[in-house]
């Protein structure tokens, strides 16, 4: 079965460019690769991008890049998804100069998701350099990070949809929160990361929950932390870990809304042994909201 190689790149609709330029740069310890008055484009390692900011008013994901290897095998995804109903456009020489890809194709997931696929994301023409990072960014062979989206539709029509990807589940998580009431997720992968893309049905108003980046250094996740406590960057939920991914984290919230998990540590599959878990906690501890810390502080 042919698989995407790896979730390569993000991209995000935002009105306010200039706080996502302060919010990647110096809190996330991201470097500024190209700016325009209406794009941002952020490093995270030896690629040209990994994030691409476009200027509108959605403030939510508007694109995943998912990378093959060679032509052949986006050949291939391309002619399993067509078989299977889907719309496959062509996306063109200026589009894949935007991407700096070779070859990309666009095409939508069964929640309305913009997806792209494509061969050949360019290196930069210099080294990765981080103003704030201890360590570096985790991607490499796991891509640039894990995304969190809101279900929608479906379940088995989303898990069949990614399947032709080449997606596998990992695990599910289900968590009664409160009395009858049940936090309900299912992580899939298509390389060594726990999870490329995970899926919930929750009440939240875009169409991501959260996209997280992981780093090499434990000490990067604190060092995040303090800066995003000294820059008043509102936090979603406090330190803690989950038993799944074993992700040692915190979520903080992006100018758009939604969140980023700043997480190191995060297990490794080997797709030879692994079996599907079923898990019934999200959190092995922490990941508190904010607000336990601010009630505890109240005088
Ligand atoms: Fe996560």
């Amino acid at each position: 079965m042919t698989s995407v190689t790896e979730l390569a790149y993000i991209g995000i609709e935002a009105s306010d460019l200039d706080a996502w330029q302060h919010f990647g740069v110096d809190l996330m310890g991201m470097q500024l690769a190209e700016r325009t008055e209406d794009s941002l484009a952020l490093r995270m390692d030896a690629k040209a991008h990994r994030w691409i900011v476009v200027r509108g008013d959605a403030d939510d994901l508007a694109f995943t890049g998912f990378e093959c290897a060679t032509e052949a095998d986006l050949g291939a995804v391309v002619a399993n998804l067509r078989a299977a109903g889907a719309e496959v456009a062509e996306g063109g020489a200026d589009l894949a100069a935007a991407r700096k890809v070779e070859r990309v194709v666009v095409t939508a997931d069964p929640v309305g998701n913009r997806v792209e696929l494509f061969v050949g994301l360019a290196d930069a023409d210099t080294p990765f350099q981080s103003d704030v990072l201890f360590s570096n960014f985790v991607t490499g062979a796991g891509g640039a990070g894990h995304e969190f989206l809101m279900e929608r539709v479906d379940r088995q029509e989303i898990l069949d949809w990614y399947g032709i990807l080449g997606f596998k589940v990992t695990d599910y998580v289900k968590e009664e929160v409160a009395p009858g009431v049940f936090a309900d997720a299912v992580f899939t992968r298509c390389n060594e990361r726990h999870h490329s893309v995970a899926w919930a049905d929750m009440p939240f108003p875009k169409r991501i929950h959260h996209f997280m980046i992981e780093v090499g250094s434990i000490n990067d996740v604190g060092l995040a932390y303090d800066r995003c406590m000294d820059a008043k960057q509102p936090f979603e939920m406090t330190l803690g870990m989950h038993p799944n991914d074993e992700m040692f984290s915190f979520y903080v919230r992006t100018p758009s809304g939604f969140n980023i998990e700043y997480g190191w540590g995060g297990l490794t599959i080997d797709d030879s042994t692994w079996q599907i878990k079923h898990l019934d906690k999200l959190d092995t501890w922490g990941h508190r909201a904010p607000q336990v810390v601010a009630d505890l502080l109240k005088p």
